[in-house]
Parts: C-alpha cells; sequence; structure tokens
C-alpha cells in the first residue's frame, strides 16, 4: 500500500460469511461510508500529527533550537486544521485574508504566521495587521510600498521577509513550479531585481526586513534541489552582507517535498533530506563566512496529503466494448480538481472485496487476471473532463453502490474544491485513536450553496 494507513482487513458480514474491506487510520471505511454518507472527505489526525512531528523534531535536531516548520495552510485549510497546528507548536504559511480568518477562529496565534501571495490587497496587509499577523512575505514593489504605509499609520514596524527567485526548474510540472526567473513570484537574483528590492525594503523606516523567501515548486522529489536553492540564497545574503552591510536573520525555504500518490512514487525520508539541507546551508555558511540564518520551510502537501482519503459511491459502470470503461463516482471534479488541472495520479480502491470464492463456489478457481477491469473513474459533472482517473483497475464485478475509495487526497482537494453544477461540498471527517471519529467540516447543504443568492 502507498502509506501505511491504508490497510485491507477480513471482517464478518451476515450470512456466516466474510469479506476484505478497506481500512483507513484503521477504521473501516463501508462503516464510515455508512455513517457519514458519500462523497466523504477523511483526514487522519494521527498521520497529520505523526508529519508535523517529522519536521518539527527533524528542524529542531539539525537547524537548532529556535527553528520550525511552517504548514502551507493552501494544502488544506479548516478550522480543525490549525487548532491541530497550534497544538502541534507548528508555524503556519497563509496566503489570503480567508485562512487568516479560520485560523483566527481555531485561537491559532497569529503572531507565529506567515502571510504570503503575489498580490496582497490593501484590506489584505491592513487586515493581517489588525489581526498582528507576524510576517509578511513581501513579494513585490508596490506590496513593499503599500506595508510600508500601513505600518507607518499605525506606528509599528512590521516584521517581512523579502520573496525570492533563485531561479530553478524543479522539473515538476509546469503550473506548480514557482521558483523559475520567469514566475509571477517575488524577485529573481539573476536579473538584480531582489537586489534592488532588497535595497528599497531596507530603506522603509516601518519594515523590519529579517530576511528571504523563496519556494522553487511543489511535488519535488529531485535529489537535492532544497540543497541547491539554499546555496543560491546564501549566496545573495552573503553578497547583500558584504556589499551593503545587511545581516540575514530568517531564511525561508519554501514547501514542495512529494508524497506518494501511487506505488511508483519514490519514498521520501523528510528527516534525512532536512538533516542533507542542514549540513548543506551549514557548509555554505562557513565557506562564505556568513552566519547561519534561522531556517524555515513550509510544508503543505506532505503534511496533509496522505492524512486523506476520499470516499465514493458508485453509481453506474458503463461498458462499451473495444473503447473503453467508465466507472462513476457521487463526486468527481468539484472535490477533486487535481486530474482536470494537472492529470494528477491517484490510486484508487474498492472498499469491499467481495470473496468470490465463497460466493456459491461459481469463481472458484477463475484467471485471477480476468477479473480486473481497467476503467477511467469519473464524476457526476455534466463534463466530459470531470475524470477522477484513467487507467484505473478494480475489481471486474464493481457494482452500483459499491464504495470507492480515492487515497492521498488531504491536500489541494477540499481547499480546491468548488461548487461546480451546484454540487455540495462533502464533509471533512476526523479520524483518530483507531476508532473515534468526528466531524471536523460539516456537509455543505443546497441552502449553504445558495445562500447569497438574491430573490
Ligand atoms: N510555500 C509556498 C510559498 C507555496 O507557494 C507553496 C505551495 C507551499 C509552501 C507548499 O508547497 P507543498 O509542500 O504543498 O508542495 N494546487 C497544486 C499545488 C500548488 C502549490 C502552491 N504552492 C496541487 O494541487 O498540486
Amino acid at each position: 500500500m502507498i502509506c501505511e494507513n491504508i490497510t485491507m482487513k477480513e471482517v464478518s458480514i451476515p450470512e456466516g460469511r466474510s469479506e476484505t474491506r478497506l481500512f483507513f487510520a484503521g477504521q473501516d471505511t463501508v462503516e464510515l461510508a455508512k455513517k457519514y454518507g458519500t462523497p466523504l472527505y477523511l483526514m487522519d489526525e494521527d498521520r497529520v500529527r505523526a508529519n508535523c512531528r517529522v519536521y518539527k523534531e527533524a528542524f529542531k535536531k539539525y537547524c537548532g533550537p529556535d527553528a520550525y516548520p511552517l504548514y502551507a495552510s493552501k494544502a488544506n485549510s479548516f478550522t480543525r486544521i490549525y487548532e491541530i497546528m497550534s497544538e502541534e507548536g507548528m508555524g503556519i504559511d497563509l496566503v489570503s485574508s480567508g485562512e487568516l480568518f479560520t485560523a483566527i477562529q481555531a485561537g491559532y496565534d497569529v503572531s507565529r504566521a506567515y502571510f504570503h501571495g503575489n498580490n496582497k490587497t490593501d484590506f489584505d496587509i491592513s487586515y493581517g495587521m489588525e489581526n498582528g499577523v507576524g510576517y509578511f512575505v513581501m513579494d513585490n514593489w508596490e506590496e513593499v510600498e503599500a506595508i510600508e504605509r500601513e505600518a507607518a499609520a499605525r506606528g509599528i514596524k512590521q516584521k517581512a521577509l523579502l520573496r525570492l527567485t533563485p531561479g530553478i526548474d524543479p522539473h515538476t510540472f509546469e503550473a506548480v513550479a514557482t521558483g523559475k526567473v520567469d514566475s509571477k513570484f517575488g524577485n529573481a537574483i539573476e536579473t538584480r531585481q531582489a537586489e534592488e528590492i532588497t535595497l528599497f525594503a531596507m530603506a522603509q523606516p516601518h519594515i523590519d526586513l529579517l530576511g528571504f523567501h523563496c519556494h522553487i515548486g511543489s511535488q519535488i522529489f529531485g535529489e537535492d534541489l532544497f540543497e541547491k536553492s539554499a546555496e543560491i540564497m546564501l549566496g545573495f545574503i552573503e553578497k547583500m552582507e558584504k556589499s551593503h552591510g545587511f545581516k540575514t536573520a530568517e531564511l525561508n525555504l519554501g514547501g514542495g517535498y512529494g508524497v506518494r500518490y501511487v506505488e511508483d512514487d519514490p519514498h521520501i525520508d523528510i528527516e534525512k533530506k532536512i538533516s542533507q539541507v542542514a549540513d548543506s546551508i551549514n557548509k555554505t555558511c562557513e565557506d562564505l563566512g556568513i552566519q547561519v540564518p534561522l531556517v524555515h520551510m513550509e510544508p503543505g502537501r506532505s503534511i496533509v496529503a496522505d492524512a486523506g482519503m476520499t470516499l465514493y459511491t458508485v453509481g453506474s459502470v458503463k461498458r462499451i466494448p473495444g473503447y473503453k470503461n467508465y466507472v462513476s463516482v457521487d463526486g468527481g471534479m468539484p472535490d477533486n480538481p487535481r486530474f482536470a488541472l494537472y492529470g494528477s495520479k491517484y490510486t484508487c480502491l474498492l472498499a469491499e472485496n467481495r470473496d468470490k470464492s465463497k460466493d456459491k463456489g461459481k469463481d472458484k478457481g477463475k484467471d485471477k487476471d480476468k477479473d480486473s477491469f481497467v476503467c477511467s473513474v469519473v464524476g457526476r459533472c455534466c463534463e466530459s473532463g470531470d475524470i477522477i482517473q484513467e487507467n484505473v483497475n478494480l475489481p471486474n464485478d464493481v457494482r452500483r453502490g459499491d464504495i470507492l475509495a480515492v487515497c492521498t487526497t488531504g491536500a489541494y482537494n477540499y481547499s480546491m474544491a468548488s461548487n461546480y453544477n451546484r454540487i455540495p461540498r462533502p464533509p471533512i471527517v476526523m479520524l483518530r485513536g483507531g476508532e473515534e471519529n468526528y466531524i471536523a467540516v460539516k456537509r455543505e447543504t443546497f441552502e449553504d450553496i445558495a445562500r447569497n443568492d438574491i430573490k
């Protein structure tokens, strides 16, 4: 299985029979689907916490006692997740006033929050300062001016970092590659715009420039990409110190470690990776003769992705002989737009494996390969691009009413969900301790969807 929290277990069913069922976080997915209905987002709270701890402990161990990771909450943003981040002592990365509002609702101490985004509005800046956001990660010239203006009006000195583009192509899919020179984000070191904006920010009386941020992309598996970007950033930091006397206190390397969506995806040893990044930073700083800055990273996907699973109910199975097969489920691109947007891979599993050898004995000894059925798992939206996954192998007897699970949906599913076709968003049910489950986000109602419509 792609993650240890996914297992198949034999359970007894009526008439003295048994079947193998999919368990997630130690809980029976068929029973969860019955209890809460489908489509349903599940989140394994224990896994979220375990993922946070891997980062947190590695940061402490290798980057110093004051270093800690920030959860990139765009990956999955809802009140309960900020409560968990607060309990786990994680910093957070926010990208909108909506995320900030949610974090505040959760009682999260936003003086530990970093406010990102390439186009913060005047409202975002004022709302952020009003609520005591710790740090703004300034993206561009206009933003530096706007932050200076607002901080001056409030008579405060706002802590901030500057976002730079180190010029790295992470060889990931283009839409999430953001550290390249031609990115919409940040200021390129290569074109000297990074230096110009640094001088400009340093000169602002109401901005306390602490250092620099970069983010090279998402779903990154590349061997030493973080080391490479850190090296480029530290070269820049040395230049700012030697040419302009600017001492950098913080270096934030952004997010991006990849997760396993399918069996072929590699496994990343996060602790080892962080130790390697820290070693490389320490060595580069020594070589350059500069102080080691406080290091941050902003994992999103690798904190929540494998803690998530989506359950659907199969509605129809369509076989077009000589062409293609479809299995339609009761969700789709509104709850998971990632295949439609990026062609993202997912592992789809049926939650019940009916044991056919006990099913009146009729399939006994049958060739196993003939049992598999290659199909496209599609949603219920009124468009052909509403696909969750192509070339999925399901048991041949898949039928209406079966529960189908899509694994690793904890990141960028709920947070990117829409009401396309006026389909209500699924609830988020948290699982913990192997048997406890509770609703963290309610299922949307039709009233919720039409709430802002004026009659
Ligand atoms: N920090 C910054 C500044 C970011 O822009 C991002 C992601 C992260 C951290 C977290 O990266 P992660 O660890 O999650 O890879 N919707 C796309 C992903 C977009 C990522 C945008 N930025 C997807 O579904 O794959």
